[in-house]
C-alpha cells in the first residue's frame, strides 16, 4: 500500500521486513467484498459510534487504526481531522479502505509494527486481538507505539444466538475458531479508563442468521459448510423473528496500564491465555 503524502510518524524499516512471519494469520481477504454489509450494528448506530469515538477523540492528533479493515473507523476518524493511519494484513481489505478514500494504509503484522516507539497518541483495536495467537506479542506493540490510550468497542449483552451457534457446534464435534484474546476480554484483566455507553438497541436475529448462514464470521472459516447448514436450520428455527437487546460501549484504556499487562517481564513466556 501507498502513503508518501502525509509523513507525520517515522517508519521503522528493520521491523517492518519481519513482518510475514511464520506463525499462523487469518487473512479477510475472503469477506473484503461482503465485510461492511456482514458487521458491526445498524447503520444509524454505527454512525452514533463514529460520532462518539470522535467526540472522545478530541484533544487527540494521531491515531493508528490496528487491523484496520475496511477503514469502518478510519474513514469517520479522518474525515474528522485526525492524523490517522491503518495497518492490516489483508490486501483486499486494504484494498476497501483505499476506495473510501482513506490514506496512510500499510500492509502490515500487528505483532510487527512497523513505526517508532511513541508514535501516536491513540490506537483503535477493534476485533483483531482474538484473531492473533501472539495477541501480547500484538499488544506490546501497540504500546511501544503508542503513548497515550487505547480504544475498542464492546457489546454488552449477551448473545443467545451466539451462544446457541458454539453449543449446537459442539454437538457435531466443532469449536468456532478464536486464537488469541478479544479486546472486549481486556476489560477484566486491566481496568478501563473510561467506558462510554454509545447506544441501546434492538438486533435483529433474522439478519445474523443470514449472514451466519453464508459463513461469513471468521470464527466459522474452519466449519464444514454441511454442519454449519445444519446448525443455522436449528437455529433459524429457534430465533427467526426475534429481537435482542444490545448495548454499545466504547473502552478507554491508559497504554501504561495495558503496558503493566503485557511487560516483557511478565511474559518472558507467551502464553494464549
Ligand atoms: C474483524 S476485522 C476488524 C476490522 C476493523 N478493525 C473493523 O472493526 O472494522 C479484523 C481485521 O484484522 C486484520 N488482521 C488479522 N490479523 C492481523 C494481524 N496479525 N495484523 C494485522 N491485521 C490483522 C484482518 O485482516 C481484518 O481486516
Amino acid at each position: 500500500m501507498h502513503l508518501q503524502a502525509k509523513r507525520f510518524y517515522k517508519l521503522l524499516n528493520e521491523t517492518y521486513a519481519r513482518a510475514g512471519t511464520s506463525e499462523m494469520r487469518v487473512s479477510f481477504d475472503s469477506v473484503a467484498q461482503v465485510y461492511d454489509k456482514t458487521r458491526g450494528p445498524p447503520g444509524r448506530i454505527m454512525k452514533q459510534l463514529g460520532d462518539t469515538l470522535i467526540g472522545e477523540l478530541q484533544g487527540h492528533r494521531m491515531v493508528l487504526d490496528v487491523g484496520v479493515g475496511t477503514g469502518r473507523f478510519a474513514k469517520p476518524l479522518q474525515a474528522s481531522g485526525f492524523e490517522v493511519v491503518g495497518v492490516d494484513i489483508s490486501g483486499k481489505m486494504l484494498g476497501k479502505a483505499v476506495e473510501k478514500g482513506v490514506d496512510n494504509l500499510f500492509r502490515g503484522d500487528a505483532c510487527f509494527l512497523p513505526f517508532v516507539d511513541n508514535s501516536f497518541d491513540v490506537a483503535v483495536c477493534v476485533h483483531i486481538l482474538h484473531l492473533i495467537c501472539e495477541w501480547k506479542t500484538a499488544l506490546q506493540e501497540i504500546c511501544r507505539v503508542t503513548r497515550g490510550i487505547m480504544v475498542s468497542t464492546h457489546y454488552v449483552c449477551r448473545d443467545p444466538l451466539r451462544e446457541a451457534y458454539t453449543r449446537l457446534l459442539k454437538g457435531y464435534g466443532y469449536e468456532s475458531r478464536r486464537l488469541g484474546k478479544g479486546e472486549w476480554e481486556l476489560k477484566d484483566l486491566v481496568k478501563p479508563l473510561k467506558t462510554v455507553v454509545v447506544a441501546s438497541y434492538g438486533a435483529s436475529a433474522n439478519r445474523r442468521l443470514a449472514f451466519l448462514g453464508q459463513r461469513v464470521y471468521s470464527s466459522q472459516w474452519d466449519i464444514p459448510e454441511d454442519v454449519n447448514r445444519k446448525v443455522v436450520n436449528e437455529l433459524k428455527r429457534r430465533f427467526a423473528g426475534k429481537v435482542f437487546l444490545q448495548e454499545l460501549q466504547i473502552l478507554i484504556w491508559d497504554m501504561k496500564d495495558l503496558e503493566a499487562l503485557v511487560s516483557a517481564r511478565n511474559n518472558l513466556v507467551q502464553r494464549r491465555d
